[in-house]
């Protein structure tokens, strides 16, 4: 499917990550994602949210659909040694996979994964949590985000991928696309276009939507 920037720009965005950081475990998980068309963050995104998680100071991550450990390495680099991601997906097939990856990447010690529904999960966690990463199925993002509004204290960042979802938001369609996916694309464009209102107009949080792969919406908490 066509990026939301033009594919040589997307590309360049990419490249620039790779001559900073080449890691042959994430061109692995990269080379997984494209075979079996699972949905990771990528590169430029990942790099991006390592950044935000250094920025912030955050030392633990809570990750909303954590896949197979792609978007978690690159979190695990910005918590640095001693801080703690924890994955939570609802296929455990994908939890043995991140363990495996991460492990192979150094970056099992900081990790941690959980199996089952996002939100029941984050509910039994304890404990602040400095960032959370909604990644999740889109019609579950208007409960992900009333689920994290309050749990984050001042300081805290809530972070969500696909926040522009394809455009769809904006009113635009990708053309590339088979009439099923479309509809299936659609019909969650709302819940998504829903929670990003909500979180811009909570005076509580400061929010920007940055165009990186998707659209990667970042909020912090300031009240
Ligand atoms: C877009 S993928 C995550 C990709 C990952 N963040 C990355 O970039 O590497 C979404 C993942 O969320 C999981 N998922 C979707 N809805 C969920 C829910 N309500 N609870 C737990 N996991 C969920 C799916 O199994 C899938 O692995």
């Amino acid at each position: 499917m066509d990026p939301l920037l033009p594919r040589a720009v997307d590309d360049y965005l990419d490249e620039l990550v790779t001559a900073q950081l080449y890691d042959p475990v994430v061109m692995e998980m990269e080379r997984r994602a494209s075979a079996t068309g699972f949905p990771i963050v990528g590169r430029a995104a990942g790099r991006y949210l390592e950044l935000t998680t250094h920025m912030a100071g955050a030392r633990r991550v809570v990750e909303l659909g954590s896949g197979y450990g792609y978007s978690s390495f690159w979190f695990a680099r910005g918590v640095g040694e001693g801080g703690e991601v924890i994955g939570i997906d609802h296929d455990p097939q994908n939890a043995h996979l991140a363990e495996s990856y991460l492990r192979r990447a150094g970056m099992w010690e900081r990790c941690a994964t959980r199996t089952g529904d996002a939100l029941e999960q984050l509910a039994a966690i304890e404990g602040t949590i400095d960032l959370v990463f909604c990644d999740i199925d889109k019609d579950g993002y208007p409960a992900a985000w009333e689920a994290v509004a309050d749990r984050l204290e001042v300081g805290g960042l809530f972070v969500c991928d696909n926040a522009l979802w394809y455009g769809r938001v904006a009113g635009l369609a990708p053309t590339d696309q088979d009439a099923e996916v479309a509809a299936a694309q659609a019909a969650v464009a709302p819940a998504v276009a829903a929670m990003t209102r909500e979180v811009v107009n909570d005076p509580r949080y400061l929010t920007s939507v940055v165009p990186i792969h998707d659209g990667l919406l970042v909020a912090q908490r300031i009240g």
